[in-house]
This record gives C-alpha cells, structure tokens and sequence, in this order.
C-alpha cells in the first residue's frame, strides 16, 4: 500500500558523501529497529511475490540480503540460503565476481547446496547497478537452480540495475529516482 511504501521510506536515511565522494548511501538501520517497518518490509515481500510461481529457496546476497531473506524465508514457509562473500565458506564453491557501485567483490554459494532445479528466490535490500544481482543470478543458474525472480527493498532507477537483470522478473517495493532523491 501506499501507506506502507510511505512509511518504509521515511524509516531509510540518505547519507551523503558515504563510504565515499559521490555516493549517496541508503542507511537501512532505522527501518530495522523499528519494529512496525521491520514487519511492512517482510510483508511487503510476501505480497510481491505471490506471483512468481512456486518458490523452494529464499537466497539473500551478504551482508543485508540476509537481514530481509532470512525473515522472508520463514514466512513463505521455505529454508534460507546465503550467497556469501569470497572467503567466507568452506570448499568446494562456485565464485561468480562482479562489480559494485563501489569496489568489486565475489560472491559463492557452496557446490551442491541446490537441488538440480530448485526455483530460488533471490533478496537484496537495494537494486543499483545490478551487479551484484547479476553475479547472485549466476550463481544460482551455475548451481543448478532456477531463478523464480528478484526482490528488493529499493531500486535506484537512475543506475538502471533492472536493465542488468533482463529475463528475469524483478520486483522492488520502494523506487527512488533523480528526481525523487
Ligand atoms: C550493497 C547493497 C547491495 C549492492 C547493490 O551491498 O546491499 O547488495 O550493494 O549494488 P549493485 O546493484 O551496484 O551491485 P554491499 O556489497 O555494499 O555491502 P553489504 O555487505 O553491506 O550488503
Ligand atoms: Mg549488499
């Protein structure tokens, strides 16, 4: 809803100039402590959903992918799997590397935890240039799953992520754009 949309928005915090000259930084920790936001975002997602088809998997992207996949997870009912950064889990994995807004990074997913087909649902909290989304999609089709679609908490339409993420279906519950800030 509306009403809902409005009050997520006002529980981000624009950072300027953060981590870097330039970057406008979406500071999702007031919307995580509070406790009514929290659960508009989770439901928000569950009604995105509804119509991606049948979903086996939540996948959520490290670090914030986890803070939304994982409470997503548990509504639809389904188990939660984490696309972590480079290091992070034990061998054997599959490595897709990707560029970010800022820096680049790798993102893996541990040989053999989906099952041949398994339709994943991947979670971010923002949608920007796409890559990291990209790189998480990837991931999931080299591991053998199925891509149901894409969710994410906000889009910055000027950086057009959503053009990265071609064939998929993408939704976001919040969409800020030049002019919108
Ligand atoms: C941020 C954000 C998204 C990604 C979006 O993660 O959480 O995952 O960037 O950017 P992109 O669409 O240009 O790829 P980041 O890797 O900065 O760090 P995190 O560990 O805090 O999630
Ligand atoms: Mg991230």
């Amino acid at each position: 809803t509306p009403e809902r949309a409005a009050r997520v928005r006002s529980l981000i915090r624009d950072v300027p100039d953060y981590p870097a000259e330039g970057i406008l930084f979406r500071d999702i920790t007031p919307l995580l402590a509070d406790p009514a936001g929290l659960a508009d975002v989770v439901d928000g997602f569950a009604a995105a959903v509804v119509g991606l088809g049948e979903i086996d998997l939540v996948a959520g992207m490290e670090a914030r992918g986890f803070l939304f996949g994982a409470p997503l997870a548990t509504k639809l009912g389904v188990g939660f799997v984490p696309l972590r950064k480079a290091g992070k889990l034990p061998p054997p994995v599959e490595r897709v590397e990707y560029d970010l807004e800022y820096g680049s990074a790798s993102i893996e997913l541990r040989t053999g935890t989906l099952q041949e087909g398994a339709r994943v649902l991947l979670v971010d909290d923002v949608l920007a240039t796409g890559g990291t989304a990209a790189a998480a999609a990837t991931l999931v089709r080299r591991s053998g799953g199925v891509v149901a679609g894409l969710a994410f908490l906000l889009e910055l339409a000027a950086l057009h992520g959503r053009e990265r993420l071609d064939g998929h279906e993408v939704t976001t519950l919040l969409r800020v754009g030049p002019a919108q800030g």
